[in-house]
């Protein structure tokens, strides 16, 4: 009896992350769809330009920030359609940044996605341009979502302030510039932790809140959902440290042992390998704690967990 109930248990796990999964899938395709609509084509003048633009932007990729954007609005009773264009400068900013953050200037790397990095096919003038332009022409795009019915022009204000903010020198770049500051050199816990709340955290934040904030969510609930971002986005990074040392280059797109080549300050070099497991653990039940007490929290929930437990 006992095990039929094991068995039937674990049946509705499998059942349920199959869904997750295939729901991430749709997802990623209505949000390529969008981009592919927002980005101008190849034919346009200057071709080379937004050729590389969009070879980064199909090279594949997760685009698990488009989906916060859309899910964040879900849950606070948006239809994700309408979300659309905030998410896809999401993904337009995540892009560049990795475009600029594999130059030979700063991780230089040859593969991201699975395919040659942008200045790799492109060359680093080019690749460093497609990076400017996708950044700035997603504020362009976000901008459209004050266009769509039943939003209102305060609220994507509001959000192209929380993500220019979150993507520039006090948010993504600020994180880079300590990461980039800090190769080599031996740095305390409290440095790590402000280098990858701000190189990831800060845009992983700015994509459930705007999202949150598209939906007319309450000032609490804002509130909420930014603390739970602040935790989901050192999960990703601690995870995205582990797998630069365990992952499989196949499956990851992109190389392992970048950050050792680039003597980079990791959660695993700098508190160790099991240490880090822990903290991402720990800080995984504080997330899903953080939204307990919402309904339909399904989606958020089960993010944790892949994101704890991505291999890619
Ligand atoms: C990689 O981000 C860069 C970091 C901020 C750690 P992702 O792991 O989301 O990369 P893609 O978009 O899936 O390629
Ligand atoms: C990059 O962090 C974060 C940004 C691009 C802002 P990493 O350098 O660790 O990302 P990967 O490992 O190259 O994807
Ligand atoms: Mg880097
Ligand atoms: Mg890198
Ligand atoms: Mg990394």
């Amino acid at each position: 009896m006992a095990i039929y109930f094991v068995r039937k248990l674990m049946m509705e796990v499998l059942i349920k992350l199959n869904k997750f999964n295939d729901h991430l899938k749709q997802s990623a395709v209505m949000i390529e769809k969008a981009i592919d609509k927002v980005l101008p084509t190849e034919n346009k003048h200057p071709s080379i330009l937004h050729e590389a633009m969009r070879y980064s932007a199909f090279a594949g990729g997760k685009r698990i920030r488009p989906i916060m954007v859309l899910e964040a609005a879900k849950i606070f009773g948006l239809a994700p359609e309408k979300a659309i264009f905030t998410a896809c400068g999401i993904e337009m900013i995540h892009t560049y940044s990795l475009i600029h953050d594999d130059l030979p200037l700063m991780d230089d790397d040859d593969f991201r996605r699975g395919k040659p990095t942008c200045h790799k096919v492109f060359g680093d003038a080019i690749a460093l341009l497609a990076g400017d332009a996708l950044l700035t022409n997603a504020f362009t795009v976000i901008a459209q979502n004050a266009k769509v019915e039943g939003i209102s022009a305060v609220a994507v204000l509001d959000v192209i302030d929380k993500i220019s903010e979150a993507a520039g020198s006090l948010g993504m770049v600020g994180g880079q510039t300590v990461d980039f500051e800090s190769c080599g050199k031996r740095i305390d816990k409290d440095t790590l932790i402000y280098i990858d709340t701000h190189k990831t955290g800060c845009l992983i934040r700015a994509s459930l809140w705007s999202g949150a904030r598209l939906a007319e969510a309450k000032a609490q609930d804002l509130d909420t959902i930014d603390k739970f971002g602040e935790k989901l986005g050192l999960i990703f990074q601690i995870k995205d440290d582990i797998l630069d040392v365990t992952g499989d280059e196949k499956v990851l797109g992109k190389p392992v042992g970048s950050d050792e080549k680039n003597l980079k300050n990791t959660f695993p070099q700098v508190v160790g390998y099991e240490n880090s497991l822990q903290i991402a653990e720990k800080l995984s039940k504080e997330a899903k704690q953080l939204l307990a007490a919402y309904k339909n929290n399904d989606f958020f929930i089960q993010l944790v967990d892949f994101l704890l437990n991505r291999n890619y």
